[in-house]
């Protein structure tokens, strides 16, 4: 298996980065599932360059579990971007992951996330910066190009490998597509066959089941591959790519309630208040917040089993710590699996899908 930097990973099974899912608490415990790396969700080059107290709390992970530490930064600015990696290692980051695929506008038009993709040589600068300012390994995650007409990832590949990337993600849909139609696995096989074993290629995109990990890593030859939507509230997918068991009803309520203790912890530590509140006000606030952000994932680990519309409903009432914790008992541990559940709908936010 084809090491990434420094780091001989432990299997080829990675968490993709997911804007608001791969905080700290679901890392944590996907790693501990069995998932060799991690990385955050994308971070502001620019928060960090500027030293934004909001963006620096993104930075936050869980040194015992999160080895190695993988950072993701978006930006176009290739100084902005050098500087905001040192800060990140500054902070304990292993590995710098740099976005070239998100979609969204707003990154787009300051010529980050997959406006990279319209500049490889730039693309490249980046990685040569970076790795000069850090000595860090080096990776990007990127799409199949920016729309049809231009599919320029083997370019993009020339350029990053030129630069010494130390593994290369591709997503293999065109920013065009956003996540529309289905992810175009031959991109990934061609991708492999073009860098050979100069360095690894993660192959990443609609990987739900063990089965499609193993013909993803047959049929395309990829090194790792990445999970992202499929390990929505199935974190024990890791454990099954391992040859695990499926979660039973006890470690499911056990694991849920678990992400949900984390979840409001990790807020409360996060949040930056702009009012002048008394501290009950503040943690009342702080719980409210935390439980309606976790409603999704609720939602996610409701999947499959029966009577998943029911509580999906209820959980879009709930307010409060103690609410959840009786729903979450009460729920996970009486659901069967619902054999005649549809295919698994995401409930993903698009607009908030980073990648
Ligand atoms: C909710 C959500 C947030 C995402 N945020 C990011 C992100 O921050 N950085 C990134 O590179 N990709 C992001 N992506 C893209 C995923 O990493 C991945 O490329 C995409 O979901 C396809 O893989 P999948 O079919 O396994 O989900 C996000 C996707 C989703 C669904």
């Amino acid at each position: 298996m084809l090491p990434i930097g420094p780091y001989a990973l432990k299997n080829r099974f990675i968490l993709a980065p997911m804007a608001g899912v791969s905080e700290m608490p679901f890392r944590t415990i996907a790693f501990e599932q069995g998932a060799a790396l991690c990385p955050t969700e994308l971070v502001s080059a620019q928060g960090l360059f500027r030293i934004n107290t909001r963006t620096l709390r993104y930075l936050r992970f869980n040194a015992k579990v999160e080895r190695p530490y993988s950072l993701q930064i978006f930006g176009g600015e290739p100084e902005v971007m050098a500087q905001a990696a040192v800060i990140g290692k500054q902070h304990g980051a292993q590995i710098i992951d740099l976005n070239m695929g998100c979609p969204v506008k707003k990154v787009t038009k300051s010529g980050a996330g997959s406006a990279l993709m319209c500049d490889p040589p730039r693309a490249g600068l980046l990685v040569k910066l970076i790795r000069e300012a850090t000595g860090l390994p080096v990776t990007a995650k990127i799409r199949s190009g920016w729309d049809s007409t231009n599919r320029n990832f083997l370019e993009m590949a020339d350029a990053l490998g030129k630069e010494g990337v130390a593994a290369l993600a591709v997503h293999p849909r065109t920013r065009a597509q956003g996540y529309s139609g289905k992810a175009d696995w031959s991109v990934i096989a061609s991708l492999k066959r073009h860098v050979g074993n100069a360095f690894p290629i993660i192959g990443n995109g609609d990987v739900k089941t063990v089965e499609d990990a193993t013909r993803m890593l047959e049929t395309t030859g990829c090194d790792y591959v990445m999970i992202g939507r499929g390990a929505l509230g199935n974190p024990w997918l890791f454990r099954e790519l391992l040859g695990g068991p499926k979660p039973t009803r006890e470690e499911r309520a056990t694991l849920v309630l678990r992400h949900f203790r984390e979840h409001l912890a990790f807020v409360a530590h996060e949040r930056v208040s702009r009012e002048k509140l008394s501290p009950e006000e503040e943690a009342q606030r702080a719980e409210r917040a935390a439980v309606h952000n976790f409603r999704k994932h609720l939602a996610w680990y409701a999947h499959g089993l029966a009577g998943a519309s029911h509580f999906r409903n209820l959980v879009n009432r709930l307010d409060t710590k103690a609410e959840v914790e009786s729903a979450v008992e009460q729920f996970f541990l009486g659901a069967e699996r619902d054999v005649h559940a549809p295919p698994e709908e995401y409930d993903v936010d698009y607009r908030t899908a980073l990648g």
